[in-house]
């Protein structure tokens, strides 16, 4: 019996993997190698193929019993999704339609969900937990919700259950330095920050110092990848042992300053990492903080690394180790 995981070669697909294979399970991975590196995976059975070419998806489930579907592969970029709605749409929504129907053809009926934060819009309070209200302020978050609601009806019609795992700002690395972020281009905070002492940009800018927080920067709370990985695990225990479907937020309940965060790399990096103030993005709300208190009640998670010190530490050494990626 083995889990499919989709996206299996993307940073958190390969975290989660990584974890998977650590606890034995026997994974299959099917990516389309679009954003994700074949070398970040080490599996017998993987498939670079596009989620949304229904007879190669087939032939991937007549040539493995799959119990399980742990389902990363999509388009993930808030500005990229501005600018490209329609690849969003496709990839996304058309990607996970696909994906359920070849699960319900093959009688497949547990599936993990990556979400995201980017479901909730601005919420104007914090922390916040899984019943705020949702409205999306993007094609991303529009395209995840979309993907949401496409699981509660097939759950319904079709009797497929889901966990859906929405993600504030995931970083850090596997503890090895083997894996890591890698992102081409790059647009996420932390690596950017540690391109600055690996020499590969001369200062970073912060978006915006003039938010209503305490510094004036925004704030984020950052989940280490590898605390996002046993979430996963612990939400395909949850379906197996046969419970309903599910919403869950995953953060680390602490928010962090732009400012706090590069603070944090210059003590962990030993470098002075020159920043610059530069206009606000469009679209980034002040602050977003989650609360865990669900997913740590109801399927027992246990965060590990939740110290912003431990996190930027783990995603340094990769990219020391790693300076060009994979
Ligand atoms: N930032 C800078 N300078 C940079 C890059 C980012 O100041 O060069 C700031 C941003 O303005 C933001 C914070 O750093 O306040 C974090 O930005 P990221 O781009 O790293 O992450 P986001 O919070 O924009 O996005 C993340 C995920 C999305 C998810 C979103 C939820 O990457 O997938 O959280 O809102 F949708």
């Amino acid at each position: 019996m083995a889990v499919l995981v989709t996206g299996g070669a993307g940073y958190i697909g390969s975290h989660t993997v990584q974890y998977l294979q650590d606890r034995d399970e026997e994974i299959i991975v099917v990516d389309n190698l679009q954003s994700g590196y074949h070398d970040a995976v080490k599996v017998k059975a993987f498939y670079s193929i596009d989620l949304r070419n229904e007879q190669e998806l087939d032939r991937v489930f007549k040539e493995h019993h799959i119990s399980g579907v742990i389902h990363f592969a999509a388009n993930s970029l808030v500005g990229e999704s501005m600018e490209k709605p329609y690849e969003y749409y496709h990839n996304n929504v058309f990607g996970m339609m696909t994906l359920l129907k070849v699960m319900k053809d093959h009688g497949t009926n547990k599936i993990v969900f990556s979400s995201t934060a980017a479901t909730y819009g601005e919420p104007k309070e914090s922390p916040i937990t899984e019943n705020f209200p949702l409205n999306p302020t993007n094609p991303y978050g529009e395209t995840k919700l979309a993907m949401e609601k496409m699981m509660k009806w097939f759950d319904r019609g079709y009797g497929i259950r889901y966990v859906s795992l929405r993600y504030f700002n995931a970083a850090g690395a596997h503890y090895s330095g083997l894996i890591g972020e890698a992102h081409e281009p790059e647009t996420h905070l932390i690596p950017l920050i540690l391109q600055v002492p690996l020499g590969k940009r001369k200062k970073v800018y912060i978006f915006g110092d003039d938010y209503d927080t305490k510094d004036g920067t925004c704030i984020r709370d950052y989940i280490h990848v590898m605390d996002l990985a046993s979430a996963h695990g612990k939400a395909m225990d949850y379906l197996r042992k046969g419970n309903p479907s599910e919403v869950f937020n995953l953060g680390n309940g602490k928010g962090y300053s732009v400012k706090e965060v590069i603070n944090t790399a210059r003590v962990i990096t030993d470098h002075w990492i020159p920043a610059e103030v530069e206009q606000r993005r469009p679209g980034d709300p002040a602050v977003l903080v989650a609360s865990s208190r669900k997913a740590k009640e109801i399927l027992g998670w246990n965060p590990r690394y939740e110290e912003l010190g431990t996190i930027i530490e783990d995603a340094w050494r990769w990219h020391k180790n790693n300076p060009d990626g994979y």
